[in-house]
């Protein structure tokens, strides 16, 4: 058991990697890349997160939230030095005994098994922190391809919470999944 998660860890054809704020470039190239595929699902996702210094500023955060043990926020490249695939995340937010795992992937290497692959190391680095029993995956019903993720890694849905809709696709509706 451990108090804090890997900073870097392998996944098949990738790494994941601790977000630094030196990655905030090429974090950027991939949001601007992928904005219309992001926007109907997150709402961070607009014209101002693709600009280089709002990602540095989010990594200068990811690098204060790790320190803190609030949120342990990673990158997913093929390589150590390549381009960004997509950012993946252990966040706190959850209550107690609990973190959730979040994600999303450049639109140009969707449908390859990357969310599948980094959301099932992050399940398995979750689980290895000390004080974690519960991990959660949050899905909008409508948005079906994120939520084959936590059914194919073997999470239950506990339950469907009615929220207003934060993205533009978003039915108002989250799934909860639990694994543990
Ligand atoms: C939802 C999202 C994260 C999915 O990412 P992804 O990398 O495309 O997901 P995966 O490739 O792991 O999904 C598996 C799909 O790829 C296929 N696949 C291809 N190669 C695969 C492999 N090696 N391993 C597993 N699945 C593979 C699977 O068959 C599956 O397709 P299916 O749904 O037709 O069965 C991505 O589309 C995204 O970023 N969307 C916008 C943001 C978002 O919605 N984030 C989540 C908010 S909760």
């Amino acid at each position: 058991m451990s108090v804090v998660p890997p900073e870097a860890i392998e996944v098949p054809d990738g790494v994941l990697s601790r977000v630094r704020e030196a990655d905030g470039e090429r974090i950027a190239l991939a949001v601007r890349a992928s904005l219309d595929h992001l926007r109907p699902w997150m709402p961070w996702a607009t014209e101002a997160a693709a600009q280089v210094e709002a990602q540095r500023v989010r990594c200068r955060e990811a690098e204060d939230l790790w320190e803190r043990g609030s949120a342990y926020i990673y990158a997913l490249r093929q390589s150590h030095e390549g381009s960004v695939i997509g950012t993946f995340g252990l966040h706190r937010r959850v209550g107690p005994g609990a973190i959730e795992v979040g994600y999303w992937v450049h639109v140009d290497f969707a449908g390859r098994g990357y969310a599948t692959a980094g959301a099932a190391a992050l399940t398995q680095a979750g689980s290895a922190l000390a004080d974690v029993e519960r991990l959660e995956i949050h899905t909008d019903e409508a948005n079906v391809m994120s939520a084959a993720i936590p059914r194919r890694l073997g999470y239950r849905l506990d339950r469907v919470e009615i929220r207003p809709p934060e993205a533009p696709a978003e039915s108002g509706r989250l799934q909860i999944w639990i694994s543990g």
